[in-house]
């Protein structure tokens, strides 16, 4: 019994054993492709981790020691067909190498090839650019930060392309004609950002369902063709200088659509309504244009909505107060237009249940501050709810919206990073609310520039995760509440031009600050102002260390790769309270968040 079930696994064994050698000799590739990646790979060097570890990527570095004695279809970076052997395609994305390639040798010399990716790998792309065989069942061609410098003409050959990013190169001037052919009628995903590019031709693909282009040099009106691509679910044309009036059309394709950014253009006249049922927007980036008109009211349709920016524009009329219906609004930037009156609140309905960064500032608005508002802010106020080290500065951005790497065919992840009240230069007049006090997540308030009067409420002290208080420019009086001093994260004060009298707090976190955090409070005196006070008692000055811990979280390759954008900054220039790394292209942000912990020693 015993010896009978050793030898029926023994022959199990064995079985198993030998149908793998059979199986890898069935799928062994050939002589004449493996030649082919090896005068690939003769350019291709390591790089060393400390050498290529700048920005937050996280590389994954591929083995270049392809061994001839090893079938290649089992070397690193390569997949074949379990089948026929063929190489199907070569991944080394990411890999940390470096030298010169040109994938014109294996595009012709592997005729099963599907897909390249050297996206990051640290290699540049070199093609001569003259006309190669090339597998018409291509899929994909991801050539990322690259160094490339043209168009490659062998993609005129991939009738089938799918995918095709070429992002973050040197690609320049007008596209050829025939780029608009390219993947004949297939190609489902096209990111031309990050280069110089200064004129399109007409990508007609009706399969097109992600097509970015931002940060480019295209002139011209809106591509009419747009219209016509159906299937569109994310389009990025921000950053560049499109000009003239969005066609009536784009508002029918709307209701594909689950993202559109035409930021940072030259657009002018209204904002179409949206016809369609918008239900699937999650984002509509229309700042940094010269829009005219009110915020259309079509847009209480998009109940799915969460990033709404409409900030430098030059929209007039009242507040849009009926975007406080819509249930997952994170984002609301109306900033620097010519909005006015006040800022009313229903009594009925909801009252921005999701929002985290609302930014009216630089309008006309007068009256109360919206205290309705501040009282049920919601998502500012749950401290647990909210993640306390994402505060994250990406090139000028509180948000980020970021496609999860191999999940392009995915909706991105949209990742509000900051909690930002911004009403500042309005005409606001009255008191600061009380109710101010239970946003307790709140990281940055701006109410500069109005004509606010009476005290700084002293409840400004609960709201712990404050890291910016800008309240200068109003007609604020009595003393800076000592609350503020239990505020260890803040980095940033501003009390100037105000009527402000007394003692100014030294303690904790008020060591960091400089005059210029008070300057015109006539009656405001002690340090670091050169005024004494003198009918005051000055507290003995302690002495403090201060320890600095920076959390760092990197996002990186292996998890996050695509396109990075957001929101301006409160102010114009980089603030020192916040700081973050952003790689050239923009594309990966690296978080960071700074704890001052401020301690007395004895
Ligand atoms: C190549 O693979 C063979 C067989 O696995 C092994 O004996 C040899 O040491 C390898 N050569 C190198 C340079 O790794
Ligand atoms: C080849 O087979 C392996 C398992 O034997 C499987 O993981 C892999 O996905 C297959 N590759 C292709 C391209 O079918
Ligand atoms: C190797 O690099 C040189 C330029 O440095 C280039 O001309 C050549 O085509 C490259 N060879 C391969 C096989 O990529
Ligand atoms: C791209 O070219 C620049 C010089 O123009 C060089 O410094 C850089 O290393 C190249 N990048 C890659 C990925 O080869
Ligand atoms: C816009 O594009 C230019 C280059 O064309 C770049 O320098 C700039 O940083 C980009 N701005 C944003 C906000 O992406
Ligand atoms: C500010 O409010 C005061 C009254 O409180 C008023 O006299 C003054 O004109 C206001 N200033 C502005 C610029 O609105
Ligand atoms: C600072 O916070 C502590 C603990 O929450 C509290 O007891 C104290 O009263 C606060 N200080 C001021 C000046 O509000
Ligand atoms: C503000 O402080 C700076 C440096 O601490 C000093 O040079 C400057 O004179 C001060 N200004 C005033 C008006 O006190
Ligand atoms: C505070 O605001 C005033 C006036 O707006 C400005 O001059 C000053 O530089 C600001 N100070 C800080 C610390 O931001
Ligand atoms: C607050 O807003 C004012 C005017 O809009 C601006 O000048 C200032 O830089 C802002 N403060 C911060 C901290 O961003």
């Amino acid at each position: 019994m015993g010896s009978s079930k050793l030898v029926l696994s023994f022959s199990f064994l064995f079985f198993i054993s030998y149908s793998k050698s059979s199986f890898s000799l069935i799928h062994k590739c050939s002589d004449e492709q493996r030649d082919a990646l090896l005068v690939f790979k003769q350019n291709i060097s390591s790089m060393t981790r400390s050498h290529a570890l700048h920005g937050s990527r996280w590389y994954d570095q591929v083995k270049m020691n392809w061994n001839t004695s090893i079938d290649c279809c089992d070397w690193d970076g390569i997949t074949c067909n379990n089948f026929t052997g063929d190489v199907i395609s070569l991944k080394l994305g990411c890999g940390l190498l470096q030298g010169v390639v040109e994938p014109d040798i294996l595009l012709s010399r592997l005729p099963k090839l599907e897909a390249i990716d050297l996206s990051y790998s640290g290699l540049s792309v070199l093609t001569k650019n003259v006309a190669h065989e090339v597998n018409p069942n291509f899929l994909e061609l991801s050539l990322v930060a690259c160094n490339l410098t043209v168009f490659p003409n062998f993609l005129g050959a991939m009738k089938n392309l799918k995918i095709l990013d070429l992002s973050s190169n040197f690609i320049s001037g007008l596209l050829p004609d025939w780029t608009s052919k390219i993947g004949g009628n297939k190609l489902t995903y096209l990111d031309l950002s990050y280069n110089s590019i200064t004129g399109l031709s007409e990508f007609v693909s009706a399969e097109m369902q992600y097509l970015y282009m931002r940060s480019n040099l295209i002139e011209g009106p809106f591509p009419p063709w747009i219209c016509n691509m159906g299937r569109l679910l994310y389009l990025d044309m921000s950053n560049n200088s499109f000009h003239g009036v969005i066609p009536r059309c784009f508002g029918k394709i709307t209701s594909s659509l689950a993202m559109i950014n035409l930021g940072i253009n030259k657009f002018h006249g209204i904002i179409p309504n949206l016809y369609g049922d918008c239900g699937l927007l999650l984002v509509l980036i229309l700042e940094e244009n010269n829009f005219e008109g009110e915020v259309p009211s079509s847009l209480v349709k998009c109940k799915s909505l969460k990033i709404l920016d409409m900030g430098n524009n030059r929209l007039y009329g009242t507040f849009p107060r009926w975007l406080g219906d819509l249930p997952k609004l994170q984002v609301l930037n109306l900033r620097s237009n010519s909005l006015h009156g006040t800022i009313e609140t229903p009594t009925m309905g909801y009252l921005f249940p999701s929002l985290s960064i609302f930014d009216v500032s630089n309008n006309g608005f007068v009256g109360n501050l919206p205290g309705k508002y501040l009282e049920n802010f919601n998502a500012i106020k749950d401290l647990d709810k909210h993640p306390k080290t994402e505060l994250v500065y990406t090139s000028g951005s509180y948000y980020s919206i970021i496609p999860l790497e191999g999940s392009k065919f995915f909706s991105p992840k949209i990742v509000t990073t900051a909690t930002v009240i911004d009403l500042s230069s309005n005409k606001f007049e009255g008191d600061i609310p009380n109710v101010i006090g239970n946003l307790k997540s709140l990281m940055a308030l701006n109410l500069s520039n109005n004509n606010l009067t009476g005290q700084i409420p002293h409840v400004l002290g609960d709201i712990f995760d404050m890291e910016a208080l800008d309240l200068s420019r109003n007609q604020l009086i009595g003393e800076i509440p000592q609350s503020l001093e239990n505020l260890t994260f803040l980095e940033l004060l501003n009390l100037s031009q105000n009527h402000l009298t007394g003692h100014i707090p030294e303690n904790r976190q008020f060591s960091l600050f400089t005059n210029d955090s008070y300057f015109g409070n006539p009656d405001l005196c002690g340090p670091p102002l050169t005024r004494e006070c003198k009918d005051l008692s000055s507290p003995k000055v302690k002495a403090k260390w201060i320890c600095m811990e920076a959390v760092m979280l990197g996002l990186g390759c292996g998890t996050l790769v695509g396109v990075v954008w957001g929101y301006r900054m409160l102010s114009t220039e980089t603030p020192k309270w916040l700081t973050a790394i952003a790689n050239a292209g923009g594309h990966i942000a690296r978080k960071k968040r700074k704890h001052v912990h401020l301690r007395k020693r004895n």
